[in-house]
């Protein structure tokens, strides 16, 4: 677990397209919110969205190219092996995966054992995976939100640090429903990133507790 530190918390943000939870990240930041320095943004695709992002606010930026590890039978792994020497080149305490669409091996999940955090677009553990709102809409629930995790090798399944929760109305749409929960994700992941910079995050078993909460 992270502690009390006196040099900034030094995070990679991993994502695949339009960042921006990378982006309320940034603004946190730069805002004096959350007392972290963002060291490598990362992606799988190319033409990422959070590539650019992070180029306009002077961050490092890497495109990790998938391709020559497909078909390899340890493929996903070797990648995660590519990424994890970034991660330790630059010295990374906190891995945020932030619309991260790949599934991360153990590679990465053991050497960042509750140090890498994702967050996902409904109140874990109903609906993992993908579509979910989608999903929430058509099982009739009244609630969704999202959840911020630490990230364990089942999907979505790792301990819950924050959730926010928010209505689901009769006329909502998938679109609509997504952006009212990617409001709420804004807060609570640079929320998260700053309580992780202040040392405040104790994980037991499936728990994390909020220390001073
Ligand atoms: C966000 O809604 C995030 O919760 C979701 O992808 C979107 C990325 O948006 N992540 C997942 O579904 C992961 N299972 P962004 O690129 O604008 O941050």
């Amino acid at each position: 677990m992270s502690s009390k530190r006196e040099t900034p918390l030094r995070v990679a943000v991993l994502a695949s397209g339009r960042g921006s939870n990378l982006q309320a990240i940034i603004d946190a930041i730069e805002a004096g919110q959350a007392k972290a320095k963002i060291v490598a943004v990362i992606s799988n695709k190319k033409d990422a969205a959070a590539l650019e992002r992070a180029r306009k606010h002077g961050l490092p930026d890497l495109f990790v190219d998938p391709k020559p590890f497909a078909g390899r039978p340890d493929g996903r792994e070797a990648y995660d092996r590519a990424l994890l020497e970034v991660l330790e080149k630059n010295d990374v305490d906190l891995v945020l995966l932030a619309g991260y669409m790949k599934i991360v091996t153990a590679v990465l999940v053991n050497a960042y054992a509750n140090r890498m955090m994702n967050i996902h677009p409904s109140l874990l553990p109903a609906f993992p995976g993908l579509d979910v709102q989608k999903k929430a809409i058509e099982w009739g629930c009244k609630l969704s939100g999202c959840t911020v995790h630490f990230v364990t090798e089942g999907v979505d399944e790792g301990p819950i640090i924050i959730q926010a929760a928010v209505p689901i109305l009769d006329n909502d749409t998938p679109e609509t429903l997504a952006a009212r929960i990617l409001v709420q994700e804004h807060k609570i992941y640079p929320c998260a990133v700053q309580l992780f910079a202040e040392g405040r995050l104790r994980v037991e078993g499936r728990h994390v507790f909020i220390d001073g909460a």
